[in-house]
């Protein structure tokens, strides 16, 4: 992700940074600051999004994304840069200052929406989303598959699941890879979601 805002003064990226830890997510600010550099998982969203990356189309103009417990936002930052408008969810207003704060350091604030919400909130949720990205959030299988393949109604999802699930007639659970973290992206008419890296 290209850096789009101006450097600012180290000093006063470190203070909030400060201010806001502790992070989950550490993220690679513009001006070369980390939010996590010691992260006892290391600098885990930066390899796993290489990993995922190559399978989400570089070109997400238009679409509408939902970003369900984004943390401090690394992938709704990933997905907006691509061009998406992410709505990003989170049930916890700590982690959402912190995306909020760094949405304007990447100047990317007006490409997403982020909204305290609880995940089965979705299941009265109007909108409707191209893309569901639902990564590492601790859910009860079959309450969280209505609310995001039934309500949020998505043309594709993205979905790492931590846990093993029993919903499997929901597409949104289905495994695709032997990795336990595995990621599936694919469309609602059971295709593969369509990658311009590869095919
Ligand atoms: C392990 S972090 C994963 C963050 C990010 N999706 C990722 O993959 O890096 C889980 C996030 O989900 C949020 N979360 C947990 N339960 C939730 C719920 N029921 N509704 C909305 N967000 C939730 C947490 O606050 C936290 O930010």
């Amino acid at each position: 992700m290209s850096a789009s805002v101006a450097a600012a003064d180290p000093r006063a990226t470190r203070s909030a940074i400060e201010a806001l830890a502790p992070w989950f997510h550490n993220l690679h600010l513009p001006d070369g600051e980390q939010t996590a550099p010691n992260h006892p998982l290391g600098d885990f969203t930066s390899f796993k999004w290489r990993q995922i990356a190559p399978h989400v189309p570089d070109d997400l103009d238009g679409l509408q994304v939902l970003d369900i417990g984004c943390n401090a936002g690394f992938y709704s930052f990933q997905l907006a840069a691509r061009g998406a408008r992410v709505t990003a969810i989170d049930i916890d207003p700590h982690y959402l200052a912190q995306a909020r704060w760094a949405s304007r350091r990447f100047g990317l604030e007006d490409r997403i929406e982020f909204r305290c919400m609880q995940l089965y909130d979705l299941a009265r949720e109007r909108s409707q989303f191209d893309l569901v990205w639902f990564m590492g959030v601790p859910t009860c299988g079959i309450r969280c598959s209505r609310s995001t393949s039934c309500a949020a109604a998505p043309a594709a999802c993205c979905c790492c699941r931590p846990w093993p699930c029993r919903a499997r007639r929901w597409p949104l659970h289905r495994r695709t890879s032997r990795w336990r973290n595995a990621i599936a992206c694919w469309r609602r008419d059971g295709r593969r979601w369509p990658s311009s890296r590869n095919g």
